[in-house]
């Protein structure tokens, strides 16, 4: 076997093309074949940059259990692989996949990869693992030729997916395996304006990825990805859901149980989620879900759910929700059958209008006589908001006037919700009560970090405020919110596409409580005595 040829293969017509409209920077390093006896998957951290071009490269390898267990989700029983590898790192995902399927019973005839990396300096441990998998395939009697490309993928995806040149000969994989780089893409990069140019508009690099190898892959084709929970909720994903789920149909989510552990060595924090999806606009009736700890040779459960539960049909956000266990399957249960929309009720949720620093120069530290109350987070004291809080590194007040009357709201009671609430906080939703008969001021800012619910603008009355606070501080509902929302955010549309209890029933609830912060339980116990 000369050992160059894993990564120089004869080329096909197909190649030939490929090659000449993504042409590699750089050619096959020289190999000897006794360098590589082994099949080990270089995962070397040696050859990694500092901290911040890893960051800036979103370079965040994949440990080789995980990478096992993606491709063990495979499916497909392609004759020929035509497999994607985009940011593929030193090639952990492909060897995983050729691995197994050297091992499989159903035996394919070949195996064609495509791995596009752009860190020149995991071009060499990319290009010696695709040469164990050649060793690996030749042993197993399979065809196998790669290419590596030490490019941008956006940049050369791009054109493919437009359908620039050569259109009807177009290379179509009909399976890809990623784990993509995760970064925000500001909106005026180039990166943005390419991905726009082939109808992909997204604000992040990972699902800027996912949505062009969703286009790159052919009819039936099949993807298995690892990616940020992120995507399947929020309004910023929203164009992404609806492109990514128009196109491909959900088979199979993994959650992960503990945000750090599955990228542990690489103090990942984000909730990762593993799916499987096939090039199919037709969606089968139920998708599996699973979830496992993270850690090596964790426990993985699993259950069905309805496609239409996963994604609803009648969702305009098209939400992705994950029902993990029966407790889980409980609060959506209890959840669905709550009568009414956030809309039906009259009620609104709108983000805090003021943005510190837009609104610099009139934050004040201290109330003064032309001031008004500055609420932030920090104001949260159990279920109500203590104001001014003196020791606050934030401002407690903003200058009161015709430049910043449209950023305050006039006095009232209202329900304030964190959209951020620290990874260690227990509950995703935390809420409470302004109420201006304890802080009296004519007219209050919400800063920007906060939810505010309102009746036009208004304040609620204090008990349907004080009923909505206790609901939304419930366990039931956080058990709810994070079947739909893997992360620390927690926005007004989030908020918005929740079902609550009638008005009725939340004064009613409000009556019975005293403070909306009250000890979990005893409150997990009014709520359900009065709502459910
Ligand atoms: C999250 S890592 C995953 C690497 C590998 N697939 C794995 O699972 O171990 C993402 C990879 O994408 C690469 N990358 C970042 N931006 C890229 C781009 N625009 N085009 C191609 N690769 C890129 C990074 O250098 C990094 O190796």
């Amino acid at each position: 076997m000369r050992a160059a040829a894993c990564v120089k293969p004869r080329q096909s017509e197909r190649e030939k093309l490929s090659e000449s409209l993504w042409v590699a920077k750089r050619g096959p390093p020289p190999y000897h074949a006794d360098e590589i006896m082994t099949f080990t998957i270089k995962q070397s951290e040696s050859v990694f940059h500092g901290q911040d071009r890893r960051h800036e490269l979103g370079q965040f390898l994949t440990p080789n259990p995980v990478a096992d267990f993606m491709a063990s989700l495979f499916e497909s029983r392609w004759q020929e692989w035509n497999l994607l590898d985009a940011g593929a790192g030193s090639g952990a995902l492909s060897a995983m996949l050729v691995r197994r399927l050297c091992a499989s019973r159903h035996k394919p005839k070949g195996i064609l990869i495509t791995a596009c990396e752009l860190d020149d300096a995991l071009i060499k441990p990319l290009h010696t693992t695709l040469h164990d998998c050649e060793r690996e395939c030749e042993r197993a009697g399979i065809r196998f030729s790669a290419t590596v490309l030490n490019q941008d993928f956006i940049a050369v995806a791009v054109p493919m997916a437009r359908g620039d040149l050569f259109a009807s000969h177009q290379p179509r994989f009909n399976a890809a395996i990623v784990n993509p780089p995760y970064r925000k893409i500001r909106s005026d990069s180039s990166t943005r304006l390419l991905l726009r140019s082939a109808g992909i508009e997204t604000s992040n690099l990972y699902t800027g990825f996912v949505a062009l190898i969703a286009k790159l892959l052919a009819e039936r084709g099949e993807l298995v990805a690892i990616t940020p929970r992120s995507f399947c909720n929020g309004p910023y994903f929203k164009p992404f859901r609806m492109d990514f789920l128009g196109m491909m149909s959900l088979r199979r989510l993994h959650v992960f149980e503990s945000r750090s552990a599955p990228f542990s060595r690489d103090e990942v924090l984000q909730e990762n989620i593993i799916l499987r999806a096939v090039k199919d606009s037709a969606k089968p009736e139920s998708v599996m879900i699973s979830s496992s700890s993270g850690a090596p040779g964790g426990a993985i459960t699993e259950r069905e759910m309805a496609y239409s539960e996963v994604v609803s049909p009648d969702d305009i956000e098209q939400f992705i929700h994950l029902v993990e266990n029966e407790a889980q399957d409980s609060a959506r249960a209890v959840m669905s059958r709550l009568p009414m929309s956030l809309s039906d009720s009259g009620l609104s949720v709108s983000t805090g209008r003021v943005v510190g620093f837009r609104a610099k120069e009139f934050l004040r530290q201290h109330p003064e006589r032309d001031t008004a109350p500055l609420i932030y987070p920090c104001h949260f004291n159990g279920g109500f908001v203590h104001w001014p809080k003196e020791e606050a590194r934030k401002p407690n007040a903003i200058v009161s006037n015709e430049q910043t009357r449209e950023l305050l709201v006039p006095a009232g009671v209202y329900v304030l919700v964190k959209r951020f609430t620290a990874k260690e906080e227990r509950k995703r939703i935390v809420a409470c009560l302004y109420d201006s008969h304890q802080i009296p001021a004519p007219l209050i800012g919400f800063e920007n970090h906060l939810n505010y619910f309102h009746l036009n603008g208004h304040g609620l009355s204090r008990n349907l405020a004080k009923g909505l606070a206790a609901f939304l501080n419930s366990t039931v509902v956080d058990m709810y919110f994070r079947q739909f929302n893997g992360h620390t955010q927690v926005n007004a549309t989030d908020l918005r596409s929740l079902n609550y209890p009638s008005k009725a029933d939340l004064e009613k609830l409000g009556r019975r409580i005293s403070d909306p912060g009250l000890p979990q339980a005893q409150l997990d116990a009014l709520v359900e005595e009065e709502l459910f």
